[in-house]
């Protein structure tokens, strides 16, 4: 399943809105084919390994990162191909919510195949996006944000560029190619004019180019904007006051949200964008839109680039979250991943309980 998993994640940057997968087929320990999921409408890991396995998969277990299919999509069902192959024996990783109406495993199980679920959290690490989207109707919500030693985001004037190392913005750009959309406020896009896009280290890597998403409630965004330049598409929420004017590039899109408090209603935001098939989101905004996603419990993860410089007390601060009047009533986050980007400190954080909807799923009997 290791192997399986490794597979898998070769899937990372172009897979999307698909889940990343993979399958080893295995007989008296040998490995007979290796397969991984590249592409929303091409061939499935399955099989791709049994592909790969050819006539040797008779009588074979397939290990496979996550519930096969039973249902047409874009290509047949695998557990078809599986029954069709001959596999003996099928040890999944994690459950597939949206594939239950199809009842694979039962026909599976009815064609005489073994099915044993191993759960993995690796697995369900792997796809947290897509599991989100599946399981609670929303993407996995990353903040990235880049800070100095004293938690200052950028000056008081506005500028930012640039806090953190060469390095680390390079780092950033792999973690946009992973994602669906990445998001932004309008108070970014007025201070940083940001591209969005990702430009990655190798440009042969392939990647499925990201959403734009702008927060932009009265449409007070400048259309000469990067997000308007057609490099990659864009998504622009505005709120119910006003109405797009003129007509827009085709790479431009606009939807219209309710408001929540006076803001957009994020809860409304984050249900479109798994509409549109959004797995990970990577917001890259300011204190004010931050803040806002943290105090909604809009936050599965946090990508915290620490630069060692001080920008002092009248510089920004990291979120715009007031009115705490205890220690106790602080957000509780815990470290999952620690190392060095440049000369910068890369932090991974995690809210304090905020999977547990998530992690139910992972000891769900299939
Ligand atoms: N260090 C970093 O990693 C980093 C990253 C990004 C930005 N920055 C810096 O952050 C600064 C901009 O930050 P900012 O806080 O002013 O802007 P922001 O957080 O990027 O955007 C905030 C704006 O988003 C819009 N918005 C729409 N719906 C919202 C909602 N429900 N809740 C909150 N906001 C909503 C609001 O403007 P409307 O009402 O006009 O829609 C709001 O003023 C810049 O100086 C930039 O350089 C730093």
């Amino acid at each position: 399943m290791a192997l399986a998993l490794a597979l898998a994640d070769r899937g990372a940057y172009t897979t999307a809105p698909n889940p990343r997968v993979g399958c080893v087929i295995v007989k008296h320990d040998e490995v007979l084919g290796q397969g991984w999921h590249a592409r929303a409408g091409q061939a499935h890991a399955e099989v791709n390994a049994l592909r790969e396995a050819g006539d040797q998969a008779r009588g074979a277990t397939a290990y496979v990162t996550l519930e096969p299919c039973g249902g047409h999509g874009r290509t047949p069902p695998c557990v078809d191909a599986l029954i069709h192959a001959g596999i003996a024996r099928v040890v999944v990783a994690s459950v597939d919510r949206s594939q239950h109406e199809n009842h694979g495993v039962e026909r599976l199980r009815a064609a005489g195949v073994v099915v044993e679920h191993l759960p993995c959290p690796e697995a369900r690490e792997l796809n947290q996006g897509f599991f989100s989207r599946i399981e609670r109707q929303r993407p996995w919500v990353r903040i990235k944000l880049a800070m100095s030693l004293d938690g200052r985001t950028a000056l008081a004037t506005g500028e930012s560029k640039w806090i953190t190392s060469a390095q680390s913005r390079e780092d950033v750009q792999t973690w946009r190619a992973r994602s669906c959309a990445v998001l932004t406020g309008s108070g970014t896009l007025h201070a940083d004019n940001p591209r969005l896009t990702v430009r990655l280290a190798d440009p042969q890597t392939a990647f499925v180019a990201p959403l734009r998403v702008v927060l932009d409630q009265d449409l007070k965004g400048p259309t000469d904007a990067h997000v308007w330049d057609g490099e990659a598409p864009t998504l622009i929420f505005h709120g119910p006051a006003v109405t797009p004017q003129g007509v827009p590039p085709d790479s431009v899109r606009f939807r219209q949200v309710g408001l929540s408090d006076g803001r957009l209603d994020l809860h409304q935001v984050m249900a479109c964008l798994a509409e549109e098939g959004c797995n990970e989101v990577q917001v890259e905004a300011g204190a004010v839109l931050c803040g806002a996603l943290a105090a909604a419990g809009l936050v599965d993860e946090w990508l915290i680039y620490i630069a060692p410089l001080l920008l002092g007390s009248d510089a920004r601060p990291l979120l715009g979250i007031n009115g705490l009047t205890s220690l106790a009533e602080a957000r509780q986050l815990s470290i999952v991943e620690q190392c060095l980007v440049g000369g910068d400190l890369r932090l991974r954080l995690k809210p304090l309980g905020g999977e547990s909807a998530l992690s139910a799923v992972v000891a769900e009997a299939i």
